[in-house]
């Protein structure tokens, strides 16, 4: 369905996006999120998210949760957002979540949401037993977007989809319930180099921590040893690099690894192969990829370190950052109690 876009004007610009603390980062979060969320908190209002609702869609151990809670906290800061001015939480702290969720749930269309590709993807064979939640699971994601009248949400490509549910949730109670303009219409920011950072086994997989090999994927916490090994043993074709960028199309590993140096340099693709092109990979292009991803990296790993060292101020910012959120949250909410009709109490 396309809908018209909400007017810049008639809402502050706000953003809003989630990680799940469910599992080790690696460079595609690093590259695909956490970068482009730093950039944003100077350009408007940000909401980032730590989102352990969804994590246990599928099992959490109670153990490790608080502690990935905590790591993923550290994750935005050790990259650079900054609490003072972004508003860094986790969505269990705000209670108000699950109740727009509710709400939501009422409103969605069960049709929709069995269109869900990562529902499917996600249960695989066996969807009777996948958890209610994680059927639901993009309409808890709407509700955290819509319950801050969020305008703008910075994803992956993968996410495409649930937002799309997003803006057809907003639409129905907009309509519904006879209150226009209410829920905004909101703005995928999807593009951008290293957006889509690939396996590094296959080219045509994302990089996901859910991959079995771990050679696929660049962890966080790959030190440089293992960083240059995993480089050296990086996929990549037979051919040499190429001049130009059209020939990269058909060669989904090369196209990948130019695109990586591309995001870790600030360059272009085109810059990168003006510099490489006609060279073999492993000649210098790939030691001087794995020096740029440990030059980019070591910084990080060291800061987690050392805001992981004191989990007494992660959780004193997290919490701050739960009243800041529940403050714009709260009255956004009661309003959309009345407008549903829930009575006075
Ligand atoms: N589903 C998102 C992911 O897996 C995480 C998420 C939850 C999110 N709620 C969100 C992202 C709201 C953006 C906005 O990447």
């Amino acid at each position: 369905m396309t809908i018209p876009t909400l007017a810049a004007e008639v809402l502050p610009k706000r953003v809003f996006s989630g990680v799940q603390p469910s599992g080790a980062l690696h460079l595609g979060n690093y590259l695909g999120a956490l970068v482009k969320f730093v950039a944003l908190q100077n350009q408007m209002q940000c909401l980032f998210c730590v989102v352990d609702l969804h994590a246990i869609t599928a099992w959490q151990d109670p153990k490790a949760l608080a502690a990935q809670t905590r790591e993923i906290a550290a994750a935005y800061i050790a990259a650079g957002v900054d609490p003072n001015k972004a508003i860094i939480f986790p969505q269990s702290a705000v209670g108000e979540h699950a109740q727009l969720a509710w709400i939501f749930n009422c409103v969605a269309r069960l049709g929709w949401l069995d269109r869900m590709t990562q529902f499917k993807e996600k249960s695989g064979k066996h969807k009777e037993r996948a958890s209610v939640g994680l059927y639901t699971y993009p309409v808890l994601q709407a509700a955290d977007i819509l319950l801050y009248k969020a305008t703008h949400v910075p994803v992956g490509e993968d996410q495409k989809q649930h937002l799309e549910l997003t803006r057809d949730i907003a639409a129905k109670f907009n309509h519904d319930f006879e209150a226009p303009g209410f829920f905004p219409l909101i703005e995928p920011l999807i593009a951008g180099p290293g957006a889509r950072v690939m396996s590094l086994r296959d080219g045509t997989v994302k990089m996901s921590k859910s991959d079995p090999s771990d050679q696929s994927r660049i962890n966080l916490t790959d030190d440089a040893d293992v960083i240059a090994a995993k480089i050296r043993r990086a996929k990549t074709d037979p051919l040499p690099l190429p001049e130009s960028i059209e020939d990269l199309k058909d060669r989904p590993e090369a196209d990948n690894l130019v695109g990586l140096f591309a995001a870790l340099a600030g360059e272009t693709p085109a810059q990168v192969l003006q510099r490489y092109a006609g060279q073999g990979f492993g000649q210098s292009f790939k030691p001087a990829l794995a020096n740029a991803l440990v030059q980019t990296l070591a910084p990080f790993r060291a800061e987690m370190r050392r805001l992981l060292s004191d989990p007494a101020q992660i959780d004193h910012i997290l919490q701050e950052g739960a009243q800041k959120a529940r403050a714009i949250a709260a009255p956004i909410l009661e309003e959309t109690k009345r407008i549903v009709g829930f009575g006075p109490g």
